[in-house]
């Protein structure tokens, strides 16, 4: 059984004016357990809604999302979602938002502090653990926003463009320290990005969306190992295909796009 199996999913909203807007048509899609799973797609085409629809944030018009056998009714501690801005609490030291899920869920003292060491360490937050979210740069907000999320050892986590409001070097190491954690963890990630590069640098597998309406247009697989160069031919090779096949447009038929 995957980690997380998307059913026929489709997503339907009403706009302002009571019209129909179809953001996502049918989307069937088999996650494993441990898999790295990039969505990419044209802005609009109905990413965030079918996170949203996973995290249980929203309820999908038709089909079925199943994460570990058990359907998607509602938000759970079994899921874990990352957002663009962290949304940390201005009010709160870094320590103690990292510390606030495990609180709510009254996780034993001892037992906090330990994984708060370690987070602290995975996100190189050492140090500025008594620092407030306005001392911190945006991609160490970011950071903290990623270990409050982790650090409840959720069987999935769900990411919507994290990486998306911090500046270019701080994303690179954003997605390698992303990759470590991932290689050590091997906990099953969806990823959203409109970065191709970034989904080909990161993912086991990159799920192409087509314009709204959105189907799955087509899927790559990316067979290379970790850690993985930014300049390597087969990745640029699978970008570049993938940029085409987005500017393309069309939906897969039975025989194309296989990588
Ligand atoms: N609450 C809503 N009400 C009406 N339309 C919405 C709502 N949320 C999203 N949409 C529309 O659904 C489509 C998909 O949106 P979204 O999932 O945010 O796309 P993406 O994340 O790929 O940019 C867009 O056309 C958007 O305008
Ligand atoms: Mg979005």
């Amino acid at each position: 059984m995957p980690k997380i199996l998307i059913k026929n999913v489709a997503k339907t909203y009403v706009d302002g004016d009571g019209n129909p807007v179809e953001a996502i048509k049918n989307i069937d899609l088999e996650i494993e357990d441990g898999e790295f799973v990039s969505i990419v797609g044209p802005s609009g085409c109905g990413k965030s809604t079918l996170l949203e629809i996973v995290a249980g944030l929203h309820s999908q018009t038709f089909g079925e999302v199943i994460i570990g056998e058990k359907p998607v009714t509602g938000t759970s501690r079994d899921i874990g979602v990352v957002f663009q801005d962290a949304a940390l609490f201005p009010w709160k030291t870094v320590k103690k938002n990292i510390l606030y899920g495990m609180e709510v869920a009254k996780v034993p003292k001892a037992e906090q502090e330990s994984r708060l060491e370690k987070y602290l360490d995975l996100m190189n937050l050492k140090g500025f653990e008594d620092k407030y979210p306005s001392q911190l740069s945006g991609g160490m907000r970011q950071r903290a926003g990623i270990a409050r999320t982790l650090i409840m050892n959720p069987k999935v986590t769900l990411m919507d463009e994290p990486f998306s409001a911090v500046d270019h070097l701080t994303r690179c190491t954003l997605q390698e320290e992303l990759v470590r954690i991932h290689q050590k963890e091997k906990k099953t990630v969806l990823f959203i990005t409109h970065d191709i590069n970034e989904a080909v640098f990161l993912s086991d597998r990159v799920i192409l969306l087509s314009p709204r309406p959105s189907v799955i247009q087509s899927e790559y697989r990316i067979n290379a190992p970790h850690p993985r160069s930014r300049s390597d031919e087969y990745l640029v090779h699978i970008a570049s295909k993938i940029v085409a096949d987005i500017s393309r447009g069309a939906v897969k038929t039975d025989n194309d796009f296989v990588i």
